[in-house]
């Protein structure tokens, strides 16, 4: 494989872009909009430029080189990896498209809890579609947990597999069950300390320094919280009480909170107050 589109280009699909471009493939970063897929762009190149201050990155123009923005689904490709919003009918409208351009490409998507199975039931060719799920901040996070479909052939999860270890990924493979394995836990733990906060157990700074210093965490669940996303976090919450129970309901105060405007760190407000990376306790 060596072209690459990724369509959406919000945090996620920027740092996957990323990824891609500096293991080598020719990579097109999509959104609806132009200016959104610049926007991501520029995050690439931040994100480049202070791996390359770090001594962590030769050129960042080399790596800039292979990466171009387009409007909409971007040109056909042998890796297609969809980055939108976790919304279903979204992921079944775009796979449907893309499906039909080519029987060829590779067809991944990186959500975080939806089913892959009805995604690829929307496919041409659903044989070819598999989870390809990255963690936030995709170029550092070690992971890929890569989602077999019902109808994912195993010539694609070989291909999967291979990409994992193509993109310095240690990959590991689960069943299309509601939350795989990371979000299943990881939104348990996020949505406990939620409520923690609402029912006046700790500060934020505290709860997430008991797990940080307690547990060793490399980030407590609020931080984190933050850093994924409030609406994002809501998103997967919502779905997985539907698909799995009640243990996921997301508490009152992650509600409000999204309704405000108050996403984590990209809207410079959630749980902490954001200055760039930092993070400043209320
Ligand atoms: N992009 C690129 N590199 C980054 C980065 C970013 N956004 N953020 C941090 N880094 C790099 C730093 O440059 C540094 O590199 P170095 O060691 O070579 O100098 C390294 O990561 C460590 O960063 P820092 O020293 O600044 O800070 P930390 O040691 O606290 O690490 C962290 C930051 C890697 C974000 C760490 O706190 C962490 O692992 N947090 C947990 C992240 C996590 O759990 N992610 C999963 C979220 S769930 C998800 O994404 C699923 C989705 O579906 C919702």
């Amino acid at each position: 494989m060596k072209t690459a589109v990724v369509l959406g280009a919000g945090t996620m699909g920027a740092g996957i872009a990323e990824v891609l471009a500096r293991a080598g493939f020719e990579t097109t970063l999509c959104d609806r909009e132009l200016s959104l897929a610049s926007r991501g762009l520029d995050r690439v190149k931040a994100s480049l430029e202070k791996a390359v201050a770090k001594g962590k990155l030769a050129s960042a123009d080399e790596v800039l080189g292979r990466l171009s923005v387009a409007e909409g689904l971007g040109p056909v490709s042998d890796l297609f990896i969809e980055a939108v919003f976790e919304d279903i009918e979204l992921k079944k409208r775009i796979f449907g498209e893309v499906s039909a351009r080519s029987e060829e490409t590779l067809l991944g998507s990186n959500t975080s809890s939806l089913s892959l199975t009805e995604i690829a039931a929307a496919s041409q060719g659903p044989e070819r579609v598999v989870g390809l799920h990255f963690f936030n901040p995709a170029p550092v996070m070690a992971l890929l947990e890569v989602v077999r479909a019902e109808q994912t052939s195993p010539a694609t999860l070989d291909r999967a597999l291979e990409l994992a270890r193509r993109l310095g990924k240690t990959p590991v493979v689960v069943r299309d069950v509601a939350g795989f394995a990371t979000s299943r836990l990881g939104i348990i733990l996020g949505m406990e300390a939620i409520r923690m906060l609402e029912g006046g157990v700790a500060s934020a700074g505290d709860i997430d320094r008991a797990m940080e210093l307690g547990y060793r965490h490399p980030m407590g669940p609020l931080k984190l919280t933050d850093l994924v996303g409030l609406d994002v976090r809501l998103a997967i919450a919502e779905h997985l009480t539907r698909e799995v129970g009640p243990q996921f309901s997301p508490p009152p105060l992650l509600r409000r909170m999204v309704r405000a405007g108050y996403l984590g760190k990209k809207s410079g407000r959630g749980f902490y107050r954001w200055d760039g990376d930092q993070a400043l306790e209320e």
